[in-house]
């Protein structure tokens, strides 16, 4: 990715510096990036956040917070106290417009301090209501006007349909420039995502491949196998389709479906993005109905555990019709992907926390093999693997060893764990990283964002007209409700999982 100016000193400003995302994501993310030397030399954290707390107990709470989630373990002393030198606790209100005097005057200051204006990151990890009153103070106290260096960071949600995503990138636009405005989808940073396009365009076995005369269907699946895990407030105003189908999913189709970029560069890759967006077709309400089923979780088990009915989670409504389950075929009206569908799903509460995306080829012209050999070839499949394990897999045919002539499926695997020995880096690594850097390539533009709701606005209308869907309607531990079975059923095909569920050396396994 392009380092534009990755050397100059960087004041980071975190809105919502003491919650979850900080403390989970955003503070471990920061920490890797400063032992592994991909941070500026010079560089300020500012957390930002209402209550009046000593700077002190702030840093132990982060370091409680890197104790948990790092993905390196427990921060040794000295790397920490290094890292902790450069946070500042910062008490202020963002809705209060006094605050960003002081905010202004702390970043000015240590730009004194470095002789030099520096890089400026300003990431909102607060709720979208807050999305206003911050832009709004940043432009009236001019603390983003250097369109090259202040950069923005939004995370999501990104409105609740078009309308409202429409209004906040005009809202965005009257403040900042789009080269300003980060979006984070963080699946985009994700390892395995990023090198879909790595394995599709720097190869050349596949892409001959990649359309519609040679593959059959593509499934897409994110599953969890937790519920809601407290978060009913915002959840049952938002439901599975905003929350994962808007954007993760979308976006997994993107990199899978658009057509190979010239270069390497932020517009070019998104422009491509965007236009399979613009090709996915759009359903009416009896389209709806036909291809997009959705489902809520009721009360039962997961691996043992109790898992309460979704309606009995806490702050969500007792007759709440939010969906906790999507599944749905979709189709991209271009040349390439004419009439293949894109099955995708996911839902709180499955059978496992899997993400894997699934091409199945089409079935062999002619099967050459005599009658007693007694076979149906399956179709080839390559399986990506996003988490928790990261691999791609193809699966074809082979005979088995023996006199008799036998066919089984058989796997070619890569995986992360066998090829790599150093860490993967978290997906907010790299995209802040990036975000730091100047490079927009892994970030929703505008129009993406708009696109990825025009695709999913329609769905969401009519779900609210109809009011007919009874929940709950699947068990926890599940893989969801009986309808989304229906789903690629009615077209001849199964949802498809991990490879060894239908490979020979799962086949072994089990004898
Ligand atoms: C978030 C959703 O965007 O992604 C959550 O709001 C979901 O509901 C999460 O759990 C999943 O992310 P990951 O990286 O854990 O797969």
């Amino acid at each position: 990715m392009t380092a534009k100016n990755s050397n100059l000193p960087a004041s980071i400003v975190i809105f919502g510096g003491n919650g979850d995302l900080a403390w989970r994501k955003l503070f471990p993310a920061f920490y890797h990036l400063y032992i592994n030397n991909h941070l500026p030399e010079d560089f300020l954290i500012i957390g930002v956040h209402h209550a009046a707390m000593k700077e002190s107990e702030y840093k132990n709470k982060l370091f409680e917070g890197l104790k948990e989630f790092s993905r390196s373990g427990k921060p040794s002393k000295n790397d920490w106290t290094k890292f902790a030198g450069h946070i500042r606790y910062f008490q202020g209100d963002f809705t209060q417009p006094e605050m960003y005097g002081g905010l202004n005057q702390l970043l000015k200051e240590n730009d004194k301090l470095l002789k030099q204006r520096g890089v400026r990151l300003f990431f909102y990890a607060v709720a979208p209501r807050f999305i206003e009153d911050i832009s709004t103070g940043l432009h009236k106290n001019e603390l983003a006007v250097e369109k090259t260096m202040d950069r923005i960071v939004v995370e999501k949600p990104f409105g609740e349909d078009l309308k409202t995503a429409s209004e906040l990138n005009v809202m965005l636009s009257r403040y900042f420039s789009e080269q300003q405005i980060y979006r984070i989808d963080h699946y985009l940073g994700k390892e395995p995502v990023q090198n879909i396009l790595t394995f599709r365009f720097a190869n050349i076995v596949f892409e001959a491949l990649w359309n519609h005369n040679y593959i059959e269907n593509v499934q897409i699946t994110v599953a969890e196998n937790m519920g809601i895990e407290g978060r009913g407030g915002f959840y049952d105003q938002a439901g599975a389709l905003r929350d994962m189908v808007q954007n993760h999913l979308l976006q997994l189709l993107c990199v899978i479906a658009m057509e190979p970029p010239i270069s390497f560069n932020a517009e070019e890759i998104r422009n491509k993005k965007a236009d399979v967006l613009k090709a996915i077709r759009r359903y009416n309400d009896k389209e709806v109905k036909e291809h997009v089923v959705r489902g809520q979780y009721g009360e039962g088990k997961i691996n043992g555990e109790n898992q309460p009915a979704y309606r009995d989670e806490e702050k969500v409504k007792q007759k709440s019709l939010t969906e906790t389950f999507v599944a749905g075929r979709f189709f991209i009206d271009n040349w390439r992907w004419q009439g293949v569908p894109f099955y995708l799903r996911t839902g709180k509460a499955l059978h496992s926390s899997t993400s894997v995306i699934a091409v199945e080829f089409k079935k062999i012209p002619h099967l050459f093999l005599p009658k007693s050999a007694n076979v149906s070839p399956q179709p080839n499949r390559l399986i990506i693997s996003i988490q928790p394990r990261m691999e791609i897999t193809l699966l074809f045919q082979a005979k088995v060893p023996g006199m008799q002539l036998q066919v089984c499926p058989v796997e070619m695997d890569f995986t992360y764990a066998e090829n790599y020995v150093q860490g993967i880096p978290e997906a907010y690594e790299t995209l802040l990283s990036d975000a730091l850097k100047g490079d927009a390539t892994l970030f929703m533009r505008a129009d993406q964002v708009e696109e990825a709701w025009a695709v999913v606005t329609p769905i969401l209308k009519a779900w609210e007209k109809d009011k007919s869907v009874k929940f709950p309607d699947y068990e926890p531990g599940s893989w969801g409700p009986s309808s989304a079975q229906k789903i690629v059923e009615k077209d001849g095909f199964e949802w498809i999982l991990l490879p060894e569920e239908n490979t020979l050396k799962h086949k072994a396994k089990k004898s």
